[in-house]
């Protein structure tokens, strides 16, 4: 049952120089996921990281690479994502002509299946495929970097997801994405998070201590 709460920091705020340790890091400080954000410049308006670096980061952890899919078009490359270790895959419905063809890509590669929504996203893009994905993925900042303001208003939407969800007695995960950290945390749980992304807050506060920040992250 996705209810116990799991963490999922983001490399986005990680030291580029070192990814490979760095995850590995997040790794021995008790990080659930790791959230690899993938952006490509047209999607949004910055640019990261793509399939060989993840092929290049999966052996420094056994951990789940949680990839959240800033990119357009998208169906074009879930088979190389696959590949390259990715082992949830969650893509935006405004980036692909067909929802539902992409997550049957997404399942032919025997992945797990996200679909995230931008804050003004409304819910009525997902509703039909609740039942046939694994994760939603609420954004609490517009995509594209890292150290934004959380935005509370998407706190409504989680909650009608979670109904929804509740309802129909759909084990998924409901991950919120953007400024989380120890202030809002609690209210994203409350709401019906059960994965919280963080980059920065995990990286910077507490002089850096991941562990620390982490289990902060899960406690409070
Ligand atoms: C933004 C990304 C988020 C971001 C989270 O487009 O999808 O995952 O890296 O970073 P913080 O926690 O710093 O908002
Ligand atoms: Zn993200």
């Amino acid at each position: 049952m996705a209810s116990s709460i799991k963490i999922s920091p983001s490399i986005l705020s990680a030291d580029f120089s070192k990814l490979g340790e760095e995850v590995s890091s997040l790794d021995k400080a008790g990080a659930d996921y790791i959230h690899v954000d993938v952006m490509d410049g047209h999607f949004v308006p910055n640019i990261t990281i793509g399939p060989e670096i993840i092929k290049k980061l999966r052996p420094f952890t056994k951990k789940t690479f949680d990839v959240h899919l800033m990119i357009s078009p998208v169906d074009k490359y879930i088979e190389e994502f696959a590949k390259a270790g990715a082992d949830i895959i969650t893509f935006h419905p405004e980036a692909t002509k067909n929802t539902s063809d992409t997550i049957n890509l997404i399942k032919k590669q025997k992945k797990k299946v996200g679909i995230s929504l931008k804050p003004k996203s409304s819910i009525d893009l997902i509703k039909d495929h609740l039942d046939k994905i694994d994760l939603v993925l609420i954004m609490s900042v517009e995509p594209g970097f890292g150290g934004q303001k959380f935005m509370p208003e998407v706190i409504d939407k989680l909650r009608n997801i979670k109904k929804i969800v509740s309802e129909k007695k759909l084990d998924i995960d409901l991950e919120i994405d953007g400024g989380i950290n120890f202030q809002n945390c609690k209210l994203a749980k409350d709401a019906g998070a059960n994965v919280l992304v963080s980059g920065s807050t995990v990286f910077k506060e507490n002089s850096g201590d991941l562990k620390k920040n982490i289990s902060l992250l899960r406690s409070n």
